[in-house]
């Protein structure tokens, strides 16, 4: 309680005046009033989970971009195999590869067309297999992507239900009853008619080519709304946990739940919350039903969602979600239009050297879930994805590595996107748009960078038959010439991957503590702490020398460095004063 009120003083205090003076003067007096953090070392590991979470950091594969060693353009799993030593040499304990499976590839895989069955690009059921035994030998996990809240219209079931002649799958999907009706006001935008012989019109769940399956209504307003315990429902339910228990019987280690929300169709979300936020309770126990399987069936499984929004996702369900999908996250890394690059979004990020940011907006957001779910589960605020435009964009290795910093020092279960290690850029929006990858995704999805040769060690095939073409830049960053170089983006990101495993206080579950966060003001300051163990990190991405001033009453003999630069810091009453030069971090562990 004393904690939250003292962040949200710490957010919510500094009106106008006090803005205009935080713009002029990096650094504000302290009043009165200034709260003192508090931190007492005190944590709840969240029960029953399997042990190897509190301290995992994965590492997310794009498996037609990873690597290809059949010569076709496209990455595979046997690639995947190939490069498990390098993945294990990042300090990375576990990956999640997206989807695999066979798919037309309207959406790059998340169209899936068997569930059964890899896709033939990436090899076959056997490499899966094996990749799973391989990764175990080297003690790193593999989560597969499970993408269950549509298939693709080249699915078998969808294309039996799109017959006009009533058979088992005619249920699995939704379809309204006449293809002349509009659909009800709240689903408007989401049905594609005169798809098929059937009369009626579907739903999609994201592109037209995704038609949604069907886990009913929360409240079944029309006669072809079905209620979530239909028995047509039920039975699709039970298949795709036979989906489930398929992969997780290979040898998967868990997976990550793609648009994990977006299962039981509720009236009451509009434009892309109908596609990732939650809309009823029936989602929930759908999740819980497999929670439950996985508890009892696969006790060392793991699940993610998809969902960006933890108080949702991490009530009995998932062990941790992702949150991204918030305008918080933006703030961070990609608030400005031509970074996001869709057009909806102008500003500065908070991690950008113009130091125009403003970290309070995500803070606010993250605490509230935070406060909830802290006891129950993780926030993944990932490094990068698939669906966002890469951190590499206009941002040197500097930059990137506090970034990095933040991301492994955080609460919560640290991913990091291929390539970002060593800091491979997001290319121009003018890049080929395959599979449904629009801009800025398709910048984002180019093959990883492994040598400085022939397609930048990805692939043999010729440069005109890749999935997507490599960056042409000629100092385009790759693993190869980073090896050798000790002070390189990926040898530095190494380092910080290794702090993660080594300090109890950056487990998952150690507590967090904002020290310094103030509007339109760098640097951002927290602490990390279980029992005795504190860590006290520093961030300043901005260019400019800043500095910060504020309550630090905990006791401690001395300050050792363990990741960043020495900085100049003053401790006297009860105080903690800061300078921190341009583009800086440190983390720093408290001595006793
Ligand atoms: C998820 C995936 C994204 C995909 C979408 C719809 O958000 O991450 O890549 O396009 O689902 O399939």
């Amino acid at each position: 309680m004393k904690i939250k009120s003292i962040m949200k003083a710490l957010l919510f205090k500094t009106g106008w005046l006090l803005c205009l003076i935080a713009l002029t003067v990096q650094c504000k007096t302290p009043t009165k009033e200034e709260p003192s953090p508090v931190i007492t070392g005190k944590y709840t590991i969240p029960p029953k989970f399997p042990e190897w979470v509190h301290q995992a950091v994965f590492y997310q594969i794009y498996p037609q971009t990873f690597y290809d060693t059949d010569g076709d353009g496209i990455g595979d799993l046997k690639g995947i195999i190939q490069k498990l030593d390098y993945i294990k040499s990042l300090g990375v304990n576990a990956v999640w590869i997206n989807p695999f499976f066979e798919s037309p590839f309207c959406d790059a895989g998340y169209d899936v067309s068997d569930y059964y069955k890899v896709a033939q690009r990436y090899g076959n059921n056997d490499d899966a297999k094996q990749l799973f035994e391989e990764a175990h030998k080297r003690g790193i996990r593999i989560i597969f992507d499970y993408v269950i809240s549509y298939t693709s219209v080249e699915h078998s079931w969808f294309k039996e239900s799109a017959k006009q002649d009533t058979n088992k799958y005619t249920n699995w999907y939704i379809w309204n009853d006449n293809t002349w009706m509009n659909p009800p006001e709240a689903y408007k935008d989401a049905f594609v008619k005169g798809y098929s012989e059937r009369n009626g019109q579907f739903m999609r769940n994201f592109y037209w080519c995704q038609p949604a399956l069907n886990f009913g209504f929360a409240k079944p307003d029309e006669p072809w709304m079905l209620p979530i315990d239909h028995p047509d429902v039920v039975a699709l339910k039970e298949e795709l946990k036979n989906v489930l228990r398929f992969w997780m019987d290979m040898g998967a280690d868990g997976f990550r739940a793609d648009m994990a929300g977006a299962l039981v169709k509720s009236a009451n979300m509009k434009g892309n919350d109908q596609f990732f936020s939650s809309r009823s309770d029936g989602t929930k126990l759908f999740w819980k039903e497999i929670r439950d399987i996985l508890k009892k069936d696969y006790p060392e499984a793991f699940m993610v969602a998809e969902w960006s929004n933890p108080q949702d996702a991490l009530d009995g369900l998932f062990h941790a979600d992702f949150f991204h999908w918030f305008d918080g996250y933006n703030d961070l890394f990609q608030k400005e239009g031509w970074r996001i690059l869709n057009g909806y979004s102008e500003g500065h990020s908070y991690f950008d050297r113009e130091g125009k940011g403003n970290i309070t907006h995500f803070l606010e957001s993250y605490m509230e879930q935070y406060n909830a779910v802290k006891e129950k589960g993780y926030i993944s605020v990932p490094l990068g994805n698939h669906d966002n435009a890469r951190l590499g964009n206009q941002r040197s290795d500097d930059d990137l590595e506090i970034i990095y910093a933040f991301g492994m020092t955080m609460p919560g279960v640290p991913f990091i996107y291929y390539g970002n290690e060593i800091g491979m850029r997001q290319m121009g929006a003018d890049w080929p748009q395959v599979e449904g990858a629009y801009k800025p995704r398709n910048g984002g999805r180019t093959p990883m960078q492994w040598t400085a040769g022939n397609n930048l060690g990805f692939s043999s095939a010729p440069s005109d038959k890749l999935y997507l073409p490599v960056d042409t830049a000629k100092d385009a960053p790759n693993v190869s010439d980073q090896e050798s170089n000790p002070n390189s983006l990926l040898n530095r990101t190494r380092k910080l991957i290794a702090l993660r495993h080594i300090e109890p206080a950056l487990s998952a579950y150690a507590e967090f503590i904002p020290l310094y966060a103030k509007e339109n003001t760098y640097p951002f300051v927290y602490a990390r702490a279980k029992d005795k163990e504190v860590i006290v990190i520093i961030l300043n991405p901005s260019a400019s020398e800043t500095k910060a001033d504020f309550n630090f009453t905990y006791e401690y003999k001395d300050l050792e460095l363990i990741a960043g630069k020495e900085l100049a810091i003053e401790k006297a009453g009860g105080r903690m004063n800061i300078t921190v030069p341009g583009q800086c971090y440190a983390v720093y562990k408290l001595r006793l």
